[in-house]
């Protein structure tokens, strides 16, 4: 009867699965495959992801080991459904209209087409049998990047609708003896800790159900290294990140077979999606790369990928910056910002960005207690407005950039008292402050238009703002929605992150030139679903010289160091109260995008001319940080202290050397490396940059092989704490 019923619905649906033998679905980059097959039974079978196989034809007779409890091969499949003998985390969980908690999902067809030279897109058409629920698994490849995409969107014809209680973006299931997972957990002002375990056999979750800031205390990137760590450049390694700037799930469960099971997309807590007939729910991207040549090719994959597809402007090099926030906060009038301007002009500096304090009228922003929501100039402590302020640096040749926080509200703002209804909240329950501040609920379309107001009104208030800070310092506890209707209230995580991207599409289709960085708090919302619409990141709020060389390592690992914005700032400092020398300071900013966060009055007069050389030396640099290739030399989390890296420039002419000493070695252990990335045959002459007191390096000047640079390698001298040393290393 099950049969018939089984035949007689695929009928209906125009697809008898298993009398159609197809080819392997074959979804390609430049250098790696994921190949599918379609077993007897109509599922999609998981095959293959690795390097690039050219005759996949041997796939198709794959045998999987056979279960001795029902004799049926055990393979793992391309989008597990909870339903059949999938009871493991699945991927897709729903409840049917008439209350049936399984769905299996069949192989229909699948499509490719070219979107340009470099991409294409491949989707796989899939239904369960007895239920007309649809789910197609689009796959976009990035050929020359080796980078895949992959989301997935479900619709269906049941009259009263489903409710979809967990949609993973991908699935991954390997096979190996050993599993090693890097992820990466935090806090404020600690982001992108890094952190390597083995799996064993169970589940680890990493996860975040903050909504809003969902990465400041782990992040949905992470490597999988097959049978060892993660080696910089040897051994098998997944890469994974999702594209998602809300609650995310990433599960890695290693069940009985030893297969392990990786399920990444958005979280299922409290997300049950009711989905009606005709709707169509679309995960977010979840982007996949692979190298069998260790982590470092998963980063130069991720970095290519992003400066092409997932940075606003990734082809254009990113200005030297002085943020007033460390160097003001919010205790500044006109001239403080004038005389910053002026000091900044006067070495190099190439952007100004006027940070939070500047608006607010019957509740002026002076302290993070008030003034949130209230877009609005504050004309006591600016009287001349922000115009005056932007045309002053354009006028000393420095572009003007502002600080927002659009998506909150103080209790104590006009837009708090006028719109109620607009802040998120769980019922009638007391609303809980952070940093004294709410969330708008951008689930709501009056709030979206809100926010893009706020955008063009700023934009609006001078000709010359060039930069937006966008930042969103809490997130959300309670949750809860006016505008969703009781039986939506689940929706909420969901729709909040789409009224996000639609502000933004709105805002960069009105907007595309203006550079905007993207903060939460430092790191707390670092993705590359947000990173699309931005030019840059603001990693941490703590900029401690010694820290950030553990958080730009961990961000480096997936996002470039071109959206990576780090600044000089005092010592000792503002967050850790760690004294360090101004040229450690400089080093370690300058191996990303440099910038300044200090009073420049502060600077001495033997740190100025430093400060002005070590800009100059910046922009000298800058296309290699920016644009080059990331060679990883030596690990911070490594425990002998150092840590070093290098930039080569895609024509391997130019590169820049980066090593830092992390703790005192003793007066007798030194620094030794073998650079990586150059052209053996070419020579490079070495120069060292930011020299200050003794050389770093003893061939200060010389020339040398690429050859013998990677094969023998080179000594330093440095070895006390926070010594640091660049080189700039030039074709002769
Ligand atoms: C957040 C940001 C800081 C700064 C302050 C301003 O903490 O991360 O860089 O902009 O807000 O209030």
């Amino acid at each position: 009867m099950r049969t018939f019923l089984f035949l007689f619905a695929a009928l209906l649906s125009g697809i008898l699965p298993g009398v159609q033998a197809v080819e392997p679905v074959v979804v390609n980059t430049g250098s790696l495959s994921m190949v599918f097959t379609v077993a007897e039974d109509g599922k999609v079978v998981f095959n293959y992801f690795g390097d690039k196989i050219e005759d996949t034809g041997s796939f198709a007779g794959r045998k999987y080991k056979e279960q001795p409890d029902n004799g049926t091969g055990y393979a793992p499949v391309l989008y597990p459904a909870y339903g059949g003998r999938y009871f493991l985390h699945p991927a897709l969980k729903l409840t049917h209209m008439d209350g049936v908690q399984t769905t299996e999902l069949i192989y229909v067809n699948h499509t490719s087409k070219l979107l340009d030279s470099n991409r294409e897109e491949i989707v796989i058409h899939m239904k369960d049998p007895l239920y007309p629920v649809f789910v197609d698994v689009i796959f976009t490849t990035f050929r020359k990047e080796n980078v895949i995409t992959q989301s997935v969107e479900i619709t269906h014809k049941e009259k009263k609708g489903i409710v979809v209680e967990q949609i993973a973006s991908g699935y991954l299931p390997l096979h190996a003896d050993d599993y090693y997972l890097t992820h990466f957990h935090g806090t404020w002002a600690a982001e992108m800790q890094l952190v390597e375990e083995k799996l064993t056999a169970g589940s680890k979750r990493v996860e975040s159900r903050k909504g809003v800031r969902a990465t400041q205390s782990a992040n949905p990137s992470f490597l999988v290294s097959l049978n060892g760590p993660a080696q910089e450049d040897t051994g098998e390694v997944y890469g994974g990140s999702l594209a998602w700037s809300g609650n995310y799930l990433l599960s890695f469960e290693k069940d009985e077979c030893g297969i392990l099971h990786v399920v990444t997309g958005m979280n299922d807590f409290a997300s049950a999606y009711h989905l009606a007939v005709g709707k169509v729910l679309k995960t977010p991207e979840m982007v996949w790369t692979y190298s069998s040549s260790g982590q470092g090719q998963i980063s130069r994959n991720l970095h290519d990928w992003s400066r092409k597809y997932a940075l606003a402007h990734g082809d254009q090099l990113l200005p030297v910056v002085l943020n007033s926030w460390e160097g003001a906060y919010f205790n500044f009038d006109e001239q403080t910002i004038t005389d910053m301007i002026d000091a900044a002009a006067g070495f190099g500096v190439e952007l100004f960005v006027l940070d939070d304090g500047w608006f607010g009228s019957k509740y002026p922003r002076n302290s993070d207690n008030a003034g949130l929501g209230d877009w609005h100039e504050n004309r006591t402590k600016l009287p001349r407005g922000i115009d005056y302020l932007a045309s002053y640096a354009v006028n000393k040749g420095l572009q003007f950039g502002i600080w927002i926080e659009p998506e909150m509200v103080n209790p104590d703002s006009e837009l708090a008292k006028k719109h109620p209804e607009w802040i998120v909240k769980s019922g009638k329950r007391d609303i809980i402050p952070m940093r004294t501040q709410w969330i708008l609920d951008l689930s709501n379309p009056a709030v979206q238009d809100f926010v893009v107001n706020v955008f063009d009104g700023v934009m609006a208030l001078s000709p010359h703002i060039s930069y937006i800070k966008w930042d969103a310092n809490r997130h959300v506890d309670n949750f809860g929605s006016d505008y969703l209707s009781s039986s939506e209230q689940t929706h909420f995580w969901i729709e909040y992150v789409k009224g996000l991207y639609k502000v933004y599409d709105r805002i960069r289709a009105k907007h595309p030139d203006v550079l905007i960085q993207l903060c939460s708090s430092g790191g707390g919302r670092l993705d590359f679903g947000a990173l699309t619409y931005h030019d840059e990141v603001w990693p941490s709020d703590n900029t401690n010289s010694l820290d950030r060389v553990f958080i730009q390592y961990g961000t480096n690992l997936f996002f470039p160091a071109m959206a990576t914005a780090a600044h000089v700032s005092t010592s000792p400092n503002h967050q850790t109260g760690m004294l360090a020398p101004l040229k450690f300071r400089f080093d370690v900013a300058m191996s990303g995008r440099l910038g300044m966060e200090l009073q420049p009055k502060d600077l001495t007069p033997e740190e100025l001319p430093f400060a002005k050389q070590a800009v100059e030396n910046y922009k000298r640099i800058r296309p290699l940080v920016q644009l080059g290739d990331l060679f990883r030399l030596k690990s911070p989390y490594h425990e002998n202290g150092w840590a070093s890296h290098m930039y080569v420039a895609k024509d391997q002419k130019e590169a820049v050397f980066f090593a830092y000493s992390l703790k005192y070695h003793g007066r007798t252990a030194f620094f030794e490396t073998k650079l990586k990335g150059l052209d053996p045959a070419k020579k490079y002459r070495i120069q060292e940059l930011n020299r200050m007191g003794w050389p770093g390096f003893y061939g200060d000047g010389q020339v040398f092989t690429g050859e013998y640079l990677m094969k023998a390698g080179i000594s330093l001298t440095i070895g006390n704490s926070f010594d640091s040393t660049v080189l700039l290393l030039t074709e002769e």
